[in-house]
């Protein structure tokens, strides 16, 4: 990610006055904060387990609870095909690894850190055609839709990087089955509590092809020996105590009801963008027809009291007219509109103002 860009996020995140439609974070309100207190400290004070090492390939337990919920999905997986990563995030960068020298496909504009994991694992990231492919399922970040439907990846031959991220946050509860249990010999399957429970657990899993799990775990065992035990004790702990399903749907609603807020808000205060209607996740993808340097527009737009993720982050490929992620997630909804209204203001004084060609 870009260090400009960055800088720029952590100065505005610092300011109370800026409204802040950046990053991928979700809603402060819904994470398991009490519940997850408790879990911590009973496993901590229960024994020396979750303060020790532990394997690299994580937790028995949670291995199990992850199988399981893809076999409830339609997916039968066995539990030891499952690694638990630090985050997804590091299960990108594992796959990214296993295939070093390939082409992966990222489409025209994908999650950041995916771009940046492949590209320092040594893939060779193409928009298009490759002989792997990075997907993000049911929901795409930062596009808010489905892009690509189930039918439409397994018809290739690809390798598939799909990433689940979002995919049990579609506001129609329309959860997709996954991938995993259709082609089990190409499909690397990701996924992540980040977006539903917590992101400061840095808990999410991969399960590569069995003719590459051992190489996997070698690899992930090089990078930090295992997912820290702490994390993963109360992981475990947590969703032995809440009803998963039932926090998914308070959770889809929640999200619902802010993404009305900013749609209604950018269509009233940003009429020109051309955007899709978000069908789940945390955000909205806006491309509009100015032209420039998106940085420069975030500088300004933080100038002005409202953050948003710059389009040139999310494309692999340069692409002349600026997009941006705006981000409803994390915002308090009462300020959506004020928060859309100031981005107007922005793009207006952007209009008037010189810039070289
Ligand atoms: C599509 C996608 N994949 C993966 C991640 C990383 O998630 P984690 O916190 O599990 O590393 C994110 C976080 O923003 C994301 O948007």
């Amino acid at each position: 990610v870009d260090a400009r860009i960055l800088a720029l996020h952590k100065a505005a995140a610092a300011r109370e006055d800026v409204l802040g439609l950046a990053g991928g974070l979700p809603a402060d309100e819904l994470l398991p904060q009490a519940k997850l207190a408790t879990a911590l400290a009973e496993v901590a004070a229960s024994g020396a387990d979750a303060l020790q090492y532990g394997w690299p390939e994580g937790d028995e337990a949670l291995r199990v609870w992850i199988a399981s919920r893809l076999a409830a999905r339609g997916a039968p997986v066995e539990p030891r095909r499952v690694i638990v990563t630090a985050g997804a995030q590091q299960a990108l960068a594992l796959a990214g690894e296993s295939l070093r020298g390939a082409r992966i496909a990222v489409g025209d504009a994908t999650y950041p850190s995916a771009l940046s994991a492949f590209v320092a694992a040594g893939a060779q990231v193409v928009c298009d055609r490759g002989a792997a492919r990075y997907a993000i399922a049911g929901v795409s970040n930062p596009h808010g839709i489905e892009l690509a439907s189930r039918d439409e990846l397994l018809a290739g031959s690809e390798v598939l990087i799909v990433d689940e991220a979002y995919a049990e946050l579609r506001f129609d509860r329309r959860t997709p089955r996954p991938l995993v249990g259709d082609a089990p010999d190409r499909v690397w399957h990701i996924g992540t509590i980040s977006k539903t429970l917590c992101p400061g657990l840095r808990v999410g899993w991969l399960v590569p092809p069995a003719s590459a799990h051992a190489a996997v775990l070698e690899r992930k065992q090089a990078a930090d020996l295992q997912t820290a035990s702490l994390s993963q004790a109360a992981l475990v702990r947590l969703l032995a105590r809440v009803d998963y399903d039932a926090l998914l749907d308070r959770a889809r609603q929640f999200y619902a009801e802010r993404c009305e807020r900013l749609v209604d808000a950018v269509r009233r205060h940003l009429p020109e963008v051309r955007f899709a209607e978000p069908e789940g996740g945390f955000s909205i993808w806006l491309e509009t027809d100015e032209t420039g340097d998106d940085v420069a527009l975030l500088e300004a737009a933080i100038a002005n009291g409202v953050s948003f993720d710059p389009g040139s982050a999310f494309r692999h490929a340069l692409v002349d007219r600026i997009a941006m992620r705006l981000s409803f997630s994390n915002a308090p909804t009462a300020k959506l509109d004020e928060a859309a209204r100031r981005l107007a203001r922005t793009l207006t004084r952007w209009r008037r103002q010189p810039r070289a060609a």
